[in-house]
């Protein structure tokens, strides 16, 4: 891999949901100038980059993921100004900042759709999809037909999300040139990369069951990012593809994304998150290190990620969130982000957050999830559907973040009643409690991501698979010249795993674990233990 797209691998990434991070200005909402005040916890944390989710002028319909303005910032988040100052304390402290790129649907409230749905000749009309007739059954994502009828024009527009959230035409060379001022609009102000979202929607294939994946996908994306002005941007778009079409997207020369987010450890196929999950942490494994090989194979990056603001806490999902709750966020976070890949954290996980629990959909704002309640109310048993719900809720992460214990400033969120409900777990899960424990998560996070840092081997050495047994268990090698680190993770009851004959106390140091008791080299693991061993 050459040198420009290596050193990408020195990355960590911390990615924001603006409207849940901290409230300044007392009105309940997140905003920039509470990414601000928190720059220096980002440091202290250890990460080097930010991915801000949107916070370009919004309805909010889907928070944020539907604009209607791309060049001015949200009013409940603050100003241009607020957002100049912001990237400018970033940058003073070395922090990157990647914002989010919403390019395959504009807000309905957007100017071009506002005048595109007056009549068939207005000429931001052929900024959208229009059809007399549906062409296909498509579903939107967030459920029921993605075809909704326009009275003015008689015709039905394309929304493959919300029905406030039109897609784009990016067969119109015009839409694809405002795409273009846009990103360099914000390439000029200085932003260092983009998180593309749903990026594989942007070309479509009226005939497949599928709207994503399209035949003009990859000419698309080499318009907008193959071009010299922009060609130095950290680009990663929030694909579904698999094998080849990853290679296409983000191989080394092919001048389009510089990698993708890859969802399998997350989705699988067709499974579907409201429901308990049908795998297991063996499988997340497999698939890991399906891609550790793939990716190496073809020298591609890699995204080391578990939660976002898409999705329950990983934790919550997969682990344990009550009792090994601390072992359970320690483990997953080195058996992830000791891979090779740039590692991405999402807020509230640095202090071991974990899911909900409400009994009313009140508690619930989330288009997605409120659509999925409205279209299962009455056919499926109440409490049934409350279960869902939380398990499966987009606003499980999507909850302010908990600062501290204090209850009347919302847990340091705001001084003012949040917009969303704080998580009910709050009083118990909490940044300065968690800091206070002997058992911290965030102190584990500092050390695990300081050792990526002073490990060259870790950050750029080779991936290689040592487990033995496939059950409940994950070891694996990263090595770089004569250095080596062995990762030790058990994510099952305790049980024997035969280290690699080569740990050896003298040889290997212990370098970090979430059971510090004297038993560092013994093949013994305790539930959710995690071992980490250096080569002297
Ligand atoms: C992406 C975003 C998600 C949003 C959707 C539509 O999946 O991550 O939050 O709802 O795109 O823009
Ligand atoms: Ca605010």
């Amino acid at each position: 891999m050459g040198k420009e797209r290596e050193r990408f691998l020195d990355m960590v990434v911390y990615q924001i949901y603006p409207r849940s991070f901290l409230d300044t200005n007392g009105d309940g909402i997140g905003d920039l100038n509470g990414v601000r005040a928190r720059l220096d916890y980002l440091c202290e944390l250890g990460v080097n980059a930010v991915w801000l989710c949107p916070c370009y002028k919004s309805p909010n319909c889907d928070n944020g993921y539907d604009i209607s303005d791309y060049r001015d910032i949200m009013d409940e988040f603050g100003t241009l100004a607020d957002w100049d100052e912001l990237i400018k304390e970033m940058h003073l402290r070395g922090l990157r900042l990647i914002m989010d790129l919403v390019a395959n649907h504009t807000s309905s409230q957007h100017e071009w759709f506002k005048k595109a749905r007056l009549s068939r000749d207005n000429p931001y009309h052929d900024y959208y999809i229009w059809a007399d007739v549906p062409p296909n059954d498509w579903q939107s994502v967030f459920g029921g037909s993605a075809w909704e009828y326009n009275e003015p024009t008689g015709e039905y527009y394309l929304h493959s999300f919300a029905i406030q959230q039109p897609d784009l035409n990016w067969g119109n060379p015009k839409v694809r040139r405002e795409i273009c001022d846009i990103v360099d609009f914000w390439a000029e102000k200085g932003v260092d990369g983009f998180r593309c979202d749903v990026l594989d929607y942007i070309s479509k294939d009226f005939t497949a069951d599928k709207m994503y994946n399209g035949p003009h996908l990859h000419e698309y994306i080499r318009e907008l990012f193959g071009r010299e002005n922009v060609r130095h941007l950290f680009t990663i778009g929030e694909c579904s593809l698999g094998g080849r079409d990853v290679c296409d997207i983000c191989g080394e020369n092919r001048r389009e994304l510089t990698t993708v987010f890859q969802f399998e450890h997350l989705r699988f196929d067709g499974v579907d998150k409201y429901l308990p999950p049908s795998f297991s942490l063996d499988d997340v494994r497999d698939v890991l290190i399906k891609w550790q090989n793939f990716t190496a194979e073809n020298s591609l990056l890699y995204t080391l990620f578990t939660d976002n603001h898409d999705w329950p806490y990983y934790i919550s999902r997969f682990g344990n969130d009550k009792e090994l709750r601390y072992e359970c966020a320690t483990a997953i976070a080195a058996m992830f982000y000791l891979l090779r890949g740039i590692p991405f954290i999402y807020q509230g996980q640095e202090y071991g957050a974990a899911n909900s629990y409400y009994d009313d959909i009140s508690a619930f704002n989330d288009v997605e999830t409120l659509n999925y309640y409205k279209a299962r109310e009455g056919g499926t048993p109440r409490a049934r559907l409350m279960a869902e719900v939380n398990r499966g809720s987009r606003d499980n992460s999507r909850r302010p973040m908990a600062w501290t214990g204090d209850t009347a400033t919302a847990h340091g969120f705001s001084t003012a009643k949040p917009w969303l409900k704080t998580a009910t777990r709050a009083d118990e899960i909490n940044l300065e409690k968690d800091k206070k424990r002997e058992r911290s998560v965030f102190r584990f996070y500092q050390q695990l991501l300081a050792l990526r840092k002073e490990n060259e081997c870790i950050r750029r050495g080779s991936f290689a698979d040592l487990t033995n047994e496939r059950k409940g268990c994950f070891v694996y090698e990263r090595a770089l010249g004569e250095d080596r680190c062995i990762v030790v993770c058990n994510f099952d009851k305790a049980q024997e795993i035969v280290l690699p004959s080569c740990v050896k106390e003298g040889e290997f140091v212990y370098a970090l674990g979430n059971y510090k008791d004297g038993e560092e080299y013994s093949s013994r693991f305790r539930p959710f233990e995690v071992a980490v061993y250096l080569k002297k």
